[in-house]
């Protein structure tokens, strides 16, 4: 295995082992339940928006764990943006790990979620990778 992916691979299992803001927020502002039709597998997401700001955001995953390492990558580079920004993010993540190409600035704003373009090799994956994404969108636009 070269090194770059074995790098992403330990990520991934980080993330999944290790899930950053796992849970549910008592009182959010947007929620929202997703499930993956082929699998099965469901995730949470709940958030709080305060002041234009997403102040809080934290999933619940019952999955493999591509969907809760991409739940919790999710919650890490969510919190903090405005909703609107966010959303502009999610949709482009969610394009470039369906279809497009990467551009190199594209590389420098995903951080961890670099890891995640590894799955684009397996088509089967990928909504294992886009679930928390959707589920995320559907979250801000209140469609449960
Ligand atoms: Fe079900 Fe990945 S196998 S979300």
């Amino acid at each position: 295995m070269e090194m770059i992916q074995e790098l992403y691979q330990e990520i991934i299992i980080d993330h999944s082992n290790c899930p950053r803001n796992e849970g549910k927020i008592e009182r959010p502002t947007h929620i929202a339940e997703g499930y993956n039709a082929t699998c099965g597998d469901e995730v949470i997401i709940s958030l709080l928006v305060e002041n234009g700001i997403i102040e809080d955001i934290k999933f619940l995953a019952q999955g493999c764990s591509i969907s809760r390492a991409s739940g919790s990558m999710l919650t890490e580079k969510i919190r903090g943006m405005s909703p609107s920004e966010a959303l502009e993010f999610s949709e482009n993540l969610r394009k470039i790990l369906s279809y497009n190409a990467l551009e190199t600035s594209d590389k420098n704003e995903m951080g961890d979620l670099t890891a995640l373009l590894g799955i684009k090799q397996f088509p089967m994956r990928i909504k294992c990778a886009t679930l928390a994404w959707h589920t995320f969108e559907n979250a801000l636009k209140n469609i449960d």
